[in-house]
C-alpha cells in the first residue's frame, strides 16, 4: 500500500515537465456520448474540478444553454495552458484547490462535471470531495461524472495510484446513502478512451 504522503502527485511539476499521460488531447468520450444523448442539457453554470487542460470544459461551453463553465485546477501551468486554447468565451479557468473553495463557489453551480479528479485525489480525501462538490452545487443541481472504476493492471496494481479505483457500492455509499445526492442515471459508457472500455461508469445524480 502506498503511504498517504506519496498518494498526491506533484501536479504542477508534472504539467511543467509535460508528463501528463492522462491528457488525451480531446474531451472524454463518455461526456460526448452523454451530451449527444441528452440534447439541451446541461444548462446554466457548470463546475469542472481538476479540469487539467480543459478539453471537457470547452466541449461543455459549446452547448447552447450553458452560460459559463468554470474549470478549476491546482496547477497554474495547466490553467495557463488551458487558457491558451480557442474557446467560446464562456470558459473560465481558475487555479485553486477543490478542498478550499472560496465563498463565491458555494451554491453557485447548476451542474458539476467530474472526470478523473475523483480517481486522482488521495482516497482518504473522498469524503471531502463529496462535501466540496455538494457545497458548490445549488440545491437540485446535477452532478454528472465518469468514474474510472477499475484502472488496475499488472503494472498498476490496487494500492498504487493515482488513478485510484472505486466500486459502485462506494459511490452509492458516499454520494447517495450519505443523504447528499440521488442517483438518476448510471451505466457503462459505450464510448471510452482506448484502454478504458468497460472500466468506467457514467453516473448522474441530483443534489439534495
Ligand atoms: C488525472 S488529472 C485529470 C485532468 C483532466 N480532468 C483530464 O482528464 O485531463 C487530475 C487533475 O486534478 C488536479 N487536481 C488534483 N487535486 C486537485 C485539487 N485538490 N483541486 C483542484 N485540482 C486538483 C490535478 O492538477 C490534475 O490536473
Amino acid at each position: 500500500m502506498t503511504p498517504p504522503s506519496e498518494r498526491t502527485p506533484p501536479w504542477e511539476d508534472l504539467y511543467r515537465e509535460n508528463t501528463t499521460p492522462w491528457d488525451k488531447g480531446a474531451p472524454a468520450p463518455p461526456l460526448l456520448e452523454w451530451l449527444s444523448d441528452h440534447p439541451g442539457e446541461p444548462e446554466g453554470r457548470v463546475f469542472v474540478p481538476g479540469a487539467g487542460l480543459g478539453h471537457d470544459v470547452r466541449a461543455l461551453a459549446a452547448i447552447a444553454g450553458i452560460t459559463e463553465v468554470v474549470g478549476l485546477d491546482l496547477s497554474p501551468t495547466a490553467v495557463q495552458l488551458a487558457s491558451s486554447y480557442p474557446g467560446t468565451g464562456r470558459e473560465t479557468y481558475l487555479t485553486g484547490d477543490l478542498f478550499a473553495l472560496g465563498e463565491t463557489h458555494h451554491g453557485a453551480y447548476d451542474w458539476v462535471w467530474e472526470h478523473t479528479c475523483y480517481c486522482a485525489i488521495d482516497p482518504d480525501l473522498r469524503e471531502d470531495y463529496v462535501r466540496a462538490v455538494h457545497g458548490a452545487l445549488k440545491p437540485g443541481g446535477r452532478f454528472l461524472g465518469v468514474f474510472y472504476l477499475d484502472p488496475y493492471d499488472d503494472d498498476h496494481p490496487p494500492g498504487g495510484g493515482p488513478p485510484h479505483g472505486c466500486s459502485l457500492e462506494e459511490l452509492s455509499e458516499r454520494f447517495e446513502r450519505s443523504g447528499r445526492f440521488l442517483i438518476e442515471e448510471s451505466y457503462v459508457p459505450t464510448r471510452s478512451y482506448a484502454g478504458r472500455e468497460g472500466l468506467e461508469r457514467l453516473v448522474k445524480m441530483r443534489r439534495i
